[in-house]
């Protein structure tokens, strides 16, 4: 191992939105970053970078497409081509540029609900409308209704539909057949398929991430993939991230979207960075997988030994447990506030997730060993009390 992830690196004061909004003495672990330092070749090349120190507007080099290629090429055996990439600050604006380049006022976009809660305002505040094909929780694991889907996805008003996958909160990595149906439903009914994909790399061993373009030629020309290495290589505050899009009709349609929002210039660290993950840092990320999966396995076994009241769906990708407190008969807004209260530990609530998930917390595992152990002693004492509560 050349990474020591177990390392606790102090946030405070940085600025950062997970820990310095979070009043004192509450542990974080409710938004998706990471507490581990960068891949030492990342910070190597800001630091390079920075002590030029002339930060002027930048333009994108050739190095930049072609460490996308190669890390598409690498990790995940997919060939893309140098005018597929269309390079944006973020896949949130991503998103909302496709909104704007593809829908009207008035039309609707398909979600899959609980997912995560940005896609709904990059619909909502482009005027579109929100549908929802709801992902069915069976026996602590998710499905997709594939009649409601076809129900929903042919209604002419519906022009995308945004896929996540891997699915952010549900932890699911859609098998080759779910996409498969998806993608034919969607060409039926001529709909688009957004598909972010932002957590692609975080898989865990026993699960295959297949990309919804790379199913066959069709399913690439009518879909709108969105990468970054943010989720990945934990570099969320440089604002850089890609769409590949082979469709150059769609192409020119987002490219033109992006620009009217002047969301196109690169950020002058985001660019050396991404050619230093993609390039020079598979080795960090492969220990980091190891790392998140124990940390996985050990929630997993702590929760199911300590706090039976609790169902862990189990994640086969990223590093957001999604938690089933159906037992609990306490709605997750409020929930999730008496455990910051009583426990001092700030997750997420289910519902801000969907509707569907008022029964659900969401905690962030991307953290050391010993911050995990502290946030699931902190979980415990809270459902504890809460319980006791209840019972007096
Ligand atoms: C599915 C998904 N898409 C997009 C984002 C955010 O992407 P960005 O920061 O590039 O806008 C997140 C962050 O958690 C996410 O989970």
């Amino acid at each position: 191992m050349n990474y020591n992830f177990n390392k606790i690196i102090n946030r405070l004061h940085t600025n950062s939105s997970k820990w310095d909004t979070t009043e004192n003495g509450v542990l974080p672990m409710w938004v998706a970053d990471m507490d581990f330092k960068a891949a030492t070749p990342i910070i190597d090349s800001i630091l390079f970078r920075a002590l030029h120190g002339v930060f002027g507007y930048t333009m994108i080099p050739k190095e930049y497409y072609d460490a996308e290629i190669y890390w598409w090429k690498k990790r995940h055996n997919i060939k893309i081509k140098k005018e597929w990439i269309e390079p944006t600050v973020g896949v949130i604006p991503s998103l909302s540029a496709s909104v704007q380049a593809f829908c009207n006022k008035g039309d609707k976009v398909l979600i899959q609900s609980p997912v995560y809660n940005y896609f709904n305002s990059s619909i909502t505040n482009n005027k579109c409308e929100l549908i929802s094909n709801n992902l069915i929780y069976e026996k602590e694991k998710y499905h997709i209704d594939f009649v409601d889907f076809e129900e929903k996805v042919k209604d002419e008003k519906v022009k995308l539909f945004i896929l996540c996958n891997p699915h952010n909160p549900v932890g699911r990595v859609w098998s080759k057949e779910e996409l498969t149906e998806m993608g034919e439903l969607c060409l039926k009914y001529n709909v688009i398929v957004i598909s972010d994909e932002i957590h692609r790399d975080l898989v865990f061993s026993d699960s295959k991430y297949t990309p919804m373009a790379s199913i066959n030629d069709r399913f690439l020309q009518n879909t709108i993939t969105c990468t970054s290495p943010s989720k990945t290589f934990n570099l969320a505050g440089l604002k850089t991230s890609n769409i590949i899009v082979a469709n150059q009709e769609y192409k020119g349609k987002i490219n033109r979207s992006l620009n009217i929002n002047e969301s196109i210039e690169p950020n002058v660290f985001g660019i050396e960075a991404l050619i230093s993950a993609y390039m020079r840092s598979e080795d960090w990320l492969d220990e980091l997988l190891i790392y998140l999966e124990n940390n996985r396995d050990y929630l997993m076994e702590y929760i199911g030994q300590n706090i039976p009241e609790l169902k862990v769906i189990k994640s086969e990708a990223t590093y957001l447990m999604w938690i089933d407190c159906s037992a609990l008969k306490i709605e997750s807004e409020a929930l999730v506030e008496q455990i910051r209260q009583i426990g001092k530990l700030r997750i997420a609530s289910g519902t801000t997730y969907g509707e569907n998930a008022k029964e659900f917390i969401r905690i962030n595992i991307a953290c050391p060993m010993d911050t995990l152990k502290d946030g699931l002693n902190r979980l415990y004492n809270s459902i504890d009390t809460i319980k006791c509560k209840k019972e007096l």
